[in-house]
């Protein structure tokens, strides 16, 4: 009877979330598509057409400039890498012109730098930019990702059925499986859908992250439609998140074309607040010092990376003014230390002061918090929950702080 109790809590424990040892905290790394999308023209865009010295480049650079120091290892390539045509055998193969070495060569070399080789794929007839999908070939192209050493699998979601999609995307997961070969899964079902059609339980014992929401495009109207899809949706989604089962709002755009200093501030927080992977899509050699010390400010990655992997939620909407917390470590007793990222979707002029009681906004610890805010170091002592947090907030920016729990 023991026996078969545990047994049966193995199961249990086995069924809650996929357990493949992958993504304990949101992966971070480098994905091709905000940025460089389906460039395919090697002849005029040289150095930023998909192809295999595109994305050597984005390894060395991975190195060279600091971001695998703070984490980032994941060098994920988006759409439009196969040719046409799978091989003779069957299997996909990558465009040999813009690949010409092969993907098993592109992966060593990615190994090689210490970092990690994502590959994307679409679970329909086609990818999205009409190469071919893994439809009536799963068995196949999971045990090829396995043979190219990829270590993260994106699966978009174009041409396929919507009823086909969720038994789809866990037969392809199984095969991923049977292969043997550890690799984070990423599956794009959910954002083909509305959130009340998905079935979250399922989702998470099948991906390790999920895209929920549209494709991020390269202005602030962008960040803020993501922003709000997750505020709104947070009671249905938020709490299925958590080590090794992430929610996906996409890509970074900070250092690109479309955001501020200040609206890249406020992407950086509430991704760190969202535990969202943290996947930069950016030409690495052209980012300004400022917004390189933004993807790489040690704090703000530290709060995505934060080991509970409580997804953070928005707690207050006035005027404007956005107040999202994350429970994060250290925790006193039951009470959580605290991200509190106060971004301003206003575009009127000045900074504003905005106060907050901490009671208010959910930090009740009863000896209160220390605040640091995180891309200035500015500290402050708040020694109780009825304390008041005043703060600027920068007109489409943010004021990021850190509330460590005091002990008693
Ligand atoms: C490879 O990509 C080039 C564009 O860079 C394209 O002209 C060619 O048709 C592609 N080859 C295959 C076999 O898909
Ligand atoms: C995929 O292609 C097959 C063969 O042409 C076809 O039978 C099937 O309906 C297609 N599936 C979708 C989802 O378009
Ligand atoms: C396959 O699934 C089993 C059971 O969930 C898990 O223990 C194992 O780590 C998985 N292996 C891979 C390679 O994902
Ligand atoms: C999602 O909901 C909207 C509005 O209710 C509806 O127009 C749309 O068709 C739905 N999408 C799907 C995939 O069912
Ligand atoms: C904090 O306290 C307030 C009122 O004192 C209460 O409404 C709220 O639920 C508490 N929040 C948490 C996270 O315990
Ligand atoms: C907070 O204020 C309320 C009344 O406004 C009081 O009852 C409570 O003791 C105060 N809490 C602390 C920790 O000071
Ligand atoms: C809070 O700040 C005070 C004063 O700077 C310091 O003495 C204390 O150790 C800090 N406590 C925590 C939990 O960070």
């Amino acid at each position: 009877m023991i026996q078969q109790l545990i047994v049966l809590a193995c199961m249990l424990g086995a069924n809650l979330a996929l357990d493949n040892g992958l993504a304990l905290t949101p992966p971070m790394g480098f994905m091709s598509w905000e940025r460089y999308r389906c460039i395919v023209d090697c002849v005029n865009y040289p150095n930023e057409c998909i192809s295999e010295k595109l994305f050597k480049k984005v390894a060395d650079l991975i190195v060279s400039e600091g971001y695998a120091d703070v984490g980032y290892e994941y060098v994920i390539i988006d759409d439009c890498w196969p040719a046409h045509q799978r091989d003779a055998e069957g299997k996909l193969q990558p465009n040999a012109t813009r690949f010409p070495s092969g993907l098993k060569h592109l992966s060593d070399y990615i190994h090689s730098k210490g970092l990690k080789f994502g590959l994307y794929e679409d679970y329909g007839n086609y990818t999205c930019g009409g190469y071919p999908g893994v439809l009536g070939h799963l068995e196949t192209d999971a045990n090829s990702f396995a043979a190219w050493g990829v270590d993260y699998v994106k699966l978009d979601g174009c041409y396929a059925k919507y009823a086909d999609m969720q038994e789809g995307y866990i037969e392809f997961g199984n095969y991923l499986n049977k292969t043997g070969r550890p690799m984070v899964y990423s599956c794009s079902w959910p954002a083909y859908m509305n959130a009340t059609q998905v079935d979250y339980e399922v989702l998470q014992k099948t991906c390790n992250s999920w895209r929920n929401y549209d494709d991020i495009a390269d202005s602030w109207g962008s960040v803020v439609a993501i922003m709000n899809w997750f505020g709104k949706e947070q009671d249905l989604i938020a709490r299925h998140a958590g080590p090794g089962h992430w929610n996906d709002p996409d890509m970074l755009i900070v250092g690109d074309y479309g955001l501020s200093y200040d609206e890249s501030k406020a992407q950086m927080a509430v991704w760190a607040v969202l535990a969202a992977p943290l996947l930069l899509s950016v030409d690495l050699a052209a980012v300004a010092p400022r917004f390189k010390a933004i993807l790489q400010n040690r704090d703000v990655i530290a709060v995505n990376q934060d080991p509970l992997g409580v997804q953070g939620l928005r707690v207050s909407q006035v005027n404007n003014i956005d107040v999202w917390t994350r429970c994060v470590t250290p925790k006193v007793g039951s009470e959580c230390s605290y991200a509190v990222a106060i971004v301003s979707r206003r575009t009127d002029g000045n900074p504003v002061l905005v106060s907050y009681v901490l009671k208010d906004i959910g930090l009740n610890n009863s000896a209160g918090y220390n605040f640091t805010e995180l891309y200035d170091g500015t500290k402050m002592v708040l020694s109780s929950p009825n304390a008041t947090l005043v703060t600027r907030v920068n007109p489409s920016g943010v004021a990021f702080y850190k509330a460590t729990a005091i002990v008693v």
